[in-house]
């Protein structure tokens, strides 16, 4: 890496930063954005300074950083990579310098957190978090099928696409993923003990209790993110991950037992059969996905929603994509509304935005 010319002089020495150069491996890539910044990892929008294209850029320091997961996660990319699935993705570059390791990959849009928390009452419609909620599932069929678990499941870990791709949910961040599958496509056996990761408000049970993971644990996390999609912040959202995982725990226990009808009340009756489901499940089973899928499906035959209605970040010219580009990067809800407001000033000036946003994170 040398140092980009223009506003940044940078050195081999530097860290990747908005505004920075990075010439590396003979291309040029312009830091212009920072979309999240992480324990683990910064991501950042960059330009392919020749072909102008927008990308996503994911970096990692090469020291001082607890658990390197950069390498994991653009392995599990290549893989995918090869069998082109839908709702990953595409990787383009990757290297590292003396300070950091970096992945270029497809520029996606915000993420389900981000989006949620856009929405004016915090939650999806009915209708777009069942959607949400099958494609999410197909997500994890495929990286199941491939011999891979990713235990992070959770909101901040898919995203919708850009542009025409809005309707398309991504999965990303295979930094915790594992290898469930030999080489003889056997399912791996146990450790007797596991390290409970990702993150706590997620986590299975089994993790709890430091037992390893396998797919129906992924997809025990995977129900948590629907509870939160469909109804709004599960019960045990305020609990601190560090001091009260013991707690969250007996809740995970209290949902399954006197909490049940109270866990599940705002939910469509189909995610009830789902938990059961999923449940029921073996350490090695490989879950019954399509039939997890028709519950949904029933459920919103049942209802008589409209399938093919747009999401809910579809109807309104792109304001709550806009909104949610804002959100997560600044944490004050002032600092958010004051970014807001020049941007629409900014907008308006161009002529093409129309009324104010609510503000709220
Ligand atoms: N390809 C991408 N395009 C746009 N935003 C992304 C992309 N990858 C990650 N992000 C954003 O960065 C956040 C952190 O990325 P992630 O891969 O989950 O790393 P971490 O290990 O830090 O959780 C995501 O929640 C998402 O908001
Ligand atoms: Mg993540």
């Amino acid at each position: 890496m040398t140092s980009g010319s223009g506003s940044s002089t940078t050195t081999v020495a530097t860290m990747p930063h908005v505004g920075m150069n990075l010439e590396h491996n003979g291309k040029t890539w312009t830091i212009i954005k920072t979309l999240a910044s992480g324990p683990f990892s910064e991501v950042f929008e960059a330009l392919d300074a020749e072909t102008k294209q927008h990308y996503a850029m994911k970096t990692e320091k090469e020291v001082g950083t607890i658990r390197p997961v950069l390498k994991l996660d653009v392995f599990v990319l290549r893989m995918l990579q090869n069998r082109n699935p839908i709702g990953f993705p595409r990787i383009f570059d990757a290297g590292r310098t003396d300070n950091f390791k970096y992945v270029v990959m497809q520029l996606v849009g915000p993420d389900l957190s981000k989006l949620r928390r856009s929405l004016p009452d915090k939650k999806f419609s009915l209708i777009t978090a069942l959607r949400v909620c099958a494609q999410t599932l197909d997500r994890i069929e495929t990286l199941h099928d491939m011999g891979w678990l990713c235990r992070d499941i959770k909101a901040p870990n898919f995203a919708i696409g850009r542009g025409e791709q809005a309707g398309i949910v991504y999965m990303l961040d295979f930094g915790f993923a594992r290898r469930f599958l030999d080489n003889n496509g056997n399912h791996v056996r146990p450790r007797a003990a596991a390290a409970i990761l990702g993150t706590i408000h997620y986590a299975p049970i089994a993790s709890h209790f430091g037992r390893e993971q396998s797919r129906r644990d992924d997809l025990e996390s995977w129900f948590y993110m629907c509870v939160e999609l469909l109804v709004g912040p599960l019960p045990w959202a305020n609990l601190d991950c560090r001091r009260q995982h013991q707690l969250i725990c007996e809740w995970k226990q209290f949902a399954r037992k006197g909490g049940r009808h109270q866990f599940l009340k705002d939910c469509p009756l189909e995610f009830n059969n789902i938990l059961s489901m999923i449940d029921a499940l073996r350490y090695y089973e490989r879950p019954n996905y399509r039939l997890i899928a028709a519950q949904i499906e029933k459920a919103i035959d049942r209802m008589k929603l409209d399938r093919y209605a747009p999401f809910d970040w579809q109807v309104d010219n792109g304001k709550i994509i806009e909104k949610a580009a804002f959100i997560g990067d600044l944490g004050e809800s002032h600092l958010l509304s004051l970014k807001l407001r020049e941007a629409q000033k900014k907008k308006s000036l161009e002529g093409n935005y129309d009324s104010a946003m609510e503000i709220s994170t």
